[in-house]
C-alpha cells in the first residue's frame, strides 16, 4: 500500500507490520550510445520494466535500443518515456546508465549531483578524468564493481564475451585475404594446427583457452599464479600448456605463435605491459595479437585503439587487433549478459539514493572511481598524477 507521500519518494506501507519504509523514486535516464560501432544499450525493455514497477522513472533516447531489435514502442510497454535528444536525457536523469565510457560530448553534459554508472576505464584516459572531475558528477565504473569474494562481477560477463570473441577475430584475420599469415586453428588431417598463445588466466584468458582449444588449437597459457591454470588445465587437460612465466618464457612462446592473446590487467590500472616492440621481430609474419586488455592501456607495447570501423594495424609484419568494446559487435548476446548483472545495482542506487547506496553497498563502493569533484580510485589517481581521496571521505560530507 502506497501512502501520500512529497514528490520523488514513495512511503511503503507494509500493512503486516505496520511499519513504514521510505523509498526513492528516481528518474534513470539511458543514451543511446555514441562510440563507433556501440550497439549495446545500458538497459533492455525487460529491465526497465522492472524499475517501473519499483516505483522509478525511466527516460530512453529515442532508437537507443535498435542495435539490440528493442524498438521505442517495446521501451514504452515496459514503462519508459522516450526522449528525442540525449540533451533532454541528462538534463532530466538523475542516474545515467550507460554501457561505454561518455565521450566528451556526453561528458559535457554531466553536472553536479548527478550518477553515471558505466564502464568507464579511466586509468589510460586523461582527458575523461578531466571531465569527470570537472563535471562535479559521481561516476561509478562496472569494471571495478566487486563481489564479497572479490570478483569483478559487472566486468565478468563482457570479459567472457570478449574472451570468446578473441579467438573468432584472430581466426579471421590469420586467414590470408585478412591479412594474415594463412593458417587455420584447427589445422588439418596430417596438418598441424595454430598455437594460440594466451597472456594471463583471468576471466578473458579462461574463455579464450576454452574456445582455442575447443576448435583444435594447440594452446599455450602464461599466468602470473598456478591457481586459475590448475583448474583450466584439469578441465582441458592436454589440449593446454599451461605454466606460471619467468622472465624469458613470453619470448621463447612468441616465436612459434599463430596468435597470441593479451589478457592481463591490474584492476583499475594500467595493463602490464607483457610484450615489447623488440619481441615483435622474432615472431612469424602474419601472426595476429588481439589486445583485449587495450581498455586498460592495452598489455603489448605497441597497442593503440582502434574501432570495429578499422579493427587492425601492422606493426614488423604482425596484425594488432585492439578494438576496446570488443562485445558491442554482438550487443544481442552482451546487452542480455551485461544486464544480467548491472539490474540489481541500479535498483540498489535508485531504490536507497546513490550517495546512500554507494556509503552501505561495499561492493559497489568499490566501483566508485569519481565523487563530486574528487578521484576515487588510488590506481588511477597514481597512473594520471592526481591527488587521491579515499572513497568513505569523499562520501562523507
Ligand atoms: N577489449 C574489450 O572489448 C574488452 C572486453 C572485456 C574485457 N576487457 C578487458 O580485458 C582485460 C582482462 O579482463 P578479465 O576480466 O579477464 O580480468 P581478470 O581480472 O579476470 O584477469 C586478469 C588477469 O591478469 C593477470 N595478470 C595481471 N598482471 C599480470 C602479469 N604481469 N602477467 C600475467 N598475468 C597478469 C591477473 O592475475 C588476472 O588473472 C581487462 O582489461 C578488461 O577490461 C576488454
Amino acid at each position: 500500500m502506497m501512502a501520500d507521500s512529497p514528490p520523488g519518494q514513495l512511503t511503503w506501507v507494509n500493512p503486516r507490520r505496520a511499519e513504514a519504509l521510505t523509498l526513492l523514486n528516481m528518474l534513470i535516464g539511458v543514451p543511446k550510445e555514441i562510440k563507433v560501432h556501440e550497439y549495446r544499450v545500458g538497459l533492455t525493455p525487460e529491465s526497465v520494466r522492472e524499475l517501473v514497477a519499483r516505483g522509478h522513472r525511466v527516460m530512453v533516447e529515442k532508437s537507443a535500443g535498435e542495435g539490440i531489435g528493442a524498438s521505442d514502442g517495446d521501451y514504452r510497454t515496459a514503462g519508459a518515456s522516450i526522449a528525442s535528444t540525449p540533451d533532454e536525457v541528462f538534463a532530466a536523469a538523475e542516474l545515467i546508465v550507460k554501457v561505454k565510457e561518455p565521450l566528451a560530448a556526453e561528458r559535457a553534459r554531466l553536472r553536479p549531483g548527478q550518477a553515471l554508472f558505466t564502464y568507464l576505464h579511466l586509468a589510460p584516459d586523461p582527458d575523461q578524468v578531466r571531465d569527470l572531475l570537472a563535471s562535479g558528477a559521481t561516476a561509478i565504473a562496472y569494471e571495478t564493481v566487486t563481489s564479497p569474494t572479490g570478483r569483478l562481477p559487472l566486468l565478468a560477463p563482457m570479459s567472457e564475451v570478449a574472451g570468446r570473441m578473441a579467438i573468432q577475430v584472430a581466426a579471421h584475420y590469420l586467414e590470408r585475404p585478412s591479412g594474415g599469415r594463412g593458417v587455420l586453428i584447427s589445422g588439418a588431417a596430417g596438418i598441424a594446427p595454430a598455437r594460440v598463445v594466451v597472456l594471463g588466466a583471468g576471466v578473458v584468458g579462461s574463455n579464450a583457452a576454452r574456445i582455442a582449444a575447443a576448435m583444435g588449437a594447440e594452446v599455450v597459457m602464461l599466468s602470473r599464479s598456478p591457481a586459475p591454470l590448475q583448474r583450466l588445465q584439469a578441465e582441458l587437460g592436454p589440449r593446454l600448456r599451461a605454466f606460471v612465466y619467468s622472465p624469458g618464457d613470453i619470448d621463447r612462446e612468441l616465436r612459434e605463435a599463430d596468435a597470441v592473446i593479451g589478457s592481463a590487467m591490474v584492476t583499475g590500472g594500467l595493463a602490464p605491459k607483457l610484450v615489447t616492440r623488440a619481441m615483435l621481430s622474432t615472431m612469424k609474419k602474419g601472426a595476429v595479437l588481439v589486445d583485449v586488455s587495450i581498455d586498460q592501456g592495452g598489455c603489448f607495447e605497441t597497442s593503440r585503439p582502434t574501432t570495429h570501423a578499422d579493427p587492425v594495424y601492422s606493426v614488423e609484419g604482425i596484425l594488432h587487433y585492439c578494438v576496446a568494446n570488443m562485445p558491442g559487435a554482438v550487443p544481442r548476446t552482451s546487452t542480455y549478459a551485461l544486464n544480467r548483472a548491472t539490474l540489481p545495482f541500479v535498483q540498489d542506487l535508485a531504490q536507497r539514493g546513490v550517495l546512500e547506496a554507494l556509503r552501505t553497498n561495499a561492493g559497489l563502493r568499490d566501483g566508485l572511481n569519481v565523487c563530486r569533484g574528487k578521484l576515487t580510485r588510488r590506481e588511477v589517481a597514481e597512473a594520471l598524477g592526481y591527488a587521491y581521496t579515499e572513497a568513505g571521505e569523499a562520501l562523507a560530507t
